[in-house]
């Protein structure tokens, strides 16, 4: 097996972050590790070029996302963490893949449909082309699982195409690009805005408010979960239904993956609770526990940012190996530059 993820160098991370993927990666590490197989962790800041943003500012959010997730638990010896410009087959893989590529499916991605409604001044192209460019970033790897949140689904689907019409166009239905699976938790796959818990929870929509970063203090989190929005049902009941009451089973589902335990479980555990106060109180309590110690770890992995380049230029340099490989095969069925084969 072999798993690869990416994550965008934009905003604070948050819990719909930690939950719906992070948490998942330093999971996937581990079991990829225990199979003989590998795991790749890349930060896209190529992607972070498709809506307006400021350079200077890129590069720090880049340190920022490598310090969280080395704070989570990725172990550069045990896993590749890389940064997405380093390895430039990325992009030349993007463009050939453009080939196998539907322009209307592009057009139905609902991503694409949202960003590029918030846009004021420009619908990049690169907008456009960003799932092109998620799907290289995987399909240059090999990779055989995905561990993405649930608003990736459509992304997934859209790579499994690519890989397949490849295969059918240009290697006579052999399987040279790996069609990959996604790997969407069960619980936590879509983590809601606190205060709008019928939307996500978003680094580009909502409020501060809503959101709980992974880096926010105790007493932030605290503030942020006593103030999250339930439901005015009177008496209150705690129960996981998603339709009826979103705020409490959002608060149910952070409670569950906290505590590493099912939803039936702490509904149980809430079974003489006195309304939604206590629910609130235990989900910041365990939530709290679930993120201090990657806060903790955060400070000193972030102030070396020498030590950081250098993780990252020894994973590049290990992707690139299994990256140039692929887009070379690729480059040769597609017909694409001087004929190496023939020469040899
Ligand atoms: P991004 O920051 O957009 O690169 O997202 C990184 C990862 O977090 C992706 O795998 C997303 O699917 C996941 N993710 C983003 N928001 C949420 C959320 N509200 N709940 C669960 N997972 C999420
Ligand atoms: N589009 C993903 C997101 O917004 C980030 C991403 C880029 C990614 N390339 C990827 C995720 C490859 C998984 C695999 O979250």
């Amino acid at each position: 097996m072999r798993v690869f993820s990416g994550i965008q160098p934009t905003g604070r991370k948050h819990l719909g972050n930690y939950i719906g993927a992070i948490r998942q990666y330093v999971e996937s590490q581990e079991r990829a590790q225990a199979a003989g197989g590998d795991s790749i962790f890349c930060i896209v800041d190529l992607h972070a070029t498709t809506v307006p943003y400021d350079p200077a500012e890129l590069r720090e959010r880049v340190y920022d996302t490598a310090a969280i997730l080395l704070a989570a638990g990725l172990d550069p010896e045990r896993c590749i963490l890389f940064r997405q410009g380093d390895v430039v087959e990325h992009t030349e893989l993007m463009w050939l893949l453009t080939a196998v590529t539907a322009h209307g499916d592009l057009n139905r991605m609902t991503q694409f449909k949202d960003k590029s409604a918030q846009q004021r001044e420009l619908v990049s192209a690169g907008l456009f082309l960003y799932p092109v460019l998620m799907a290289a970033d995987v399909l240059a790897y090999k990779a055989t699982e995905v561990p993405v949140g649930e608003d990736q689904r459509q992304h997934l689907e859209l790579m499994r195409d690519v890989a397949q019409r490849f295969n059918a166009r240009f290697a006579g239905d052999r399987e040279v690009l790996v069609v990959p699976e996604a790997r969407i938790p069960e619980v936590g796959a879509r983590i809601m805005d606190l205060q709008e818990p019928t939307r996500k929870m978003s680094t580009t929509s909502g409020t501060d408010e809503g959101r709980v970063y992974v880096l926010d203090e105790a007493k932030v989190v605290e503030k942020k979960l006593k103030r999250a929005v339930t439901d005015s049902e009177d008496p209150p009941r705690i129960v996981h239904d998603r339709g009826a009451k979103p705020g409490v089973s959002n608060l149910l589902e952070l409670l569950a993956v906290a505590r590493g335990t099912s939803i039936d479980e702490v509904v149980a555990s809430l079974a003489d609770a006195r309304g939604y106060g206590d629910l609130k109180k235990a989900t910041a309590d365990a939530v709290v526990e679930l993120l201090t110690p990657v806060r903790e770890r955060y400070g000193a992995i972030r102030a070396d940012e020498d030590a950081l380049e250098d993780v990252l230029a020894a994973g590049a340099a290990k992707a690139r190996a299994i990256a140039a490989q692929t887009l070379a095969e690729v480059r040769a069925l597609m017909g694409v530059g001087p004929n190496v084969r023939a020469r040899a």
